[in-house]
Parts: structure tokens; sequence; C-alpha cells
């Protein structure tokens, strides 16, 4: 197979971020401090290692669940109209929920998925991004914890993709594409 044609430049170090989870584990620990076990909802794929490494600083009794919604496929645009793929396993009425995204662009999927979710009555519904590119985004929403705004870039790394690559790199990089002599 040939090398995919872009490179990848670091924008958020690895230490750069396992600083800013200590912090908003903080604040969400704080938040949630009389709950009696907060469900951890991970939006698949993209916020994999981020929900892994967000839970470990929790100091809160919780349990994990997924959902997922569809998104780009393997292109670099949102598709604006979103379903849901699969669903919680878990009941979540009258529950505390923290839903963990990898990053808020438009804005659909999350907006969607609150939305959805708050159709069920938890007692309290927030969520989290990590990255949020608000220059792109297209519905007024807004998560209740960023872990980084970032510019207009497409990112990859520390669980997000490009056509289902570079989730395993420990930093966020962002794309650079170059020609065939770059
Ligand atoms: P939204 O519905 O436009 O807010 O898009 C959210 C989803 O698009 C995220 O969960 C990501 O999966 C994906 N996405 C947005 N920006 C990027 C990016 O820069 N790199 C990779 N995936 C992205
Ligand atoms: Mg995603």
């Amino acid at each position: 197979m040939s090398k995919p044609a872009y490179v990848i430049d670091e924008m958020i170090s690895a230490k750069s971020i396992a600083a800013r989870i200590e912090e908003l584990a903080r604040d969400i620990s704080s938040e949630f401090e009389d709950t009696d076990k907060l469900v951890v909802v991970g939006l698949l794929r993209g916020s994999f290692v981020f929900i892994a490494d967000l839970v470990r600083e929790l100091d809160l009794p919780i349990e994990v669940d997924f959902i997922e919604a569809s998104s780009y496929g393997d292109g670099m645009e949102s598709t604006r109209e979103v379903r849901i793929l699969k669903d919680l396993r878990g009941q979540i009425e009258g529950r505390d929920v923290l839903v963990v995204e990898d990053i808020v662009d438009t804005g659909h999927t999350l907006s969607h998925v609150t939305e959805y979710l708050g159709t069920r009555h938890p007692a309290r519904l927030r969520t989290i991004a990590l990255l949020d590119k608000p220059a792109r985004r297209e519905v007024d929403f807004k998560a209740d914890w960023t872990g980084f705004e970032i510019p207009d870039e497409f990112v990859v790394g520390y669980g997000i993709d490009y056509a289902q690559r570079n989730r395993n790199l420990g930093f966020i990089g962002k794309v650079r594409f170059v020609g065939k002599d770059g």
C-alpha cells in the first residue's frame, strides 16, 4: 500500500491533554459530588481514549455506557443528518448523565444526541467535549465543559481518526496534505 499523502503536525501534546483532563475531572467531580452514581456515556468511536482517561480522574461512583451516532464516514465533511446507530444498554431516567465527545464541530452530533437522551428524562444531563471548533458551528450548541478550543483544522490522534487511521496517536495533531514531492 502507498503511504498517505499527508503529515501530522503536533497541535496538543499528550502532557497538555493529561493536565487539562485533571482540571476537567476536578470540576465534574465537584458538580456531581452528591450523585449516587454518574452514568458516563461515551460517543463512539472517537471518545474512547478520552473517556478512558477521564473516568480514571473522576472522584465519583460511576458506570460507563456507550452510544454511537452516524458521522463523517471516511470523508472530512459532516453528514449533518444524525442517526443513532447503537443505543445505550442501560436506563437513564432519573439518573445523572455525562455525555463524552471527542470534538464539537458543526454541533449537529452532540446537539442531536443530547436532545435524544433528554427525552428519557435523566435527572441531570451534561456534556463534555475534548475539542471544540467554534468557527465551524452550524447549530447553536456549546458543551458544558470543553478541553481545548482549536482553529478550523482537521485533527487526528487521541482516539480521533481520519478514515479510521491515527486513533492510536498519544497527542492531537493536525493533518497537513503534502504533494507527491513534498
Ligand atoms: P459535528 O456533528 O459536525 O459537530 O461533528 C462531530 C463529529 O465529527 C466528531 O464526533 C468527530 O467524529 C467528527 N470530526 C469533527 N471534526 C473532526 C476532525 O477534525 N477530525 C476528525 N473527526 C472530526
Ligand atoms: Mg465522533
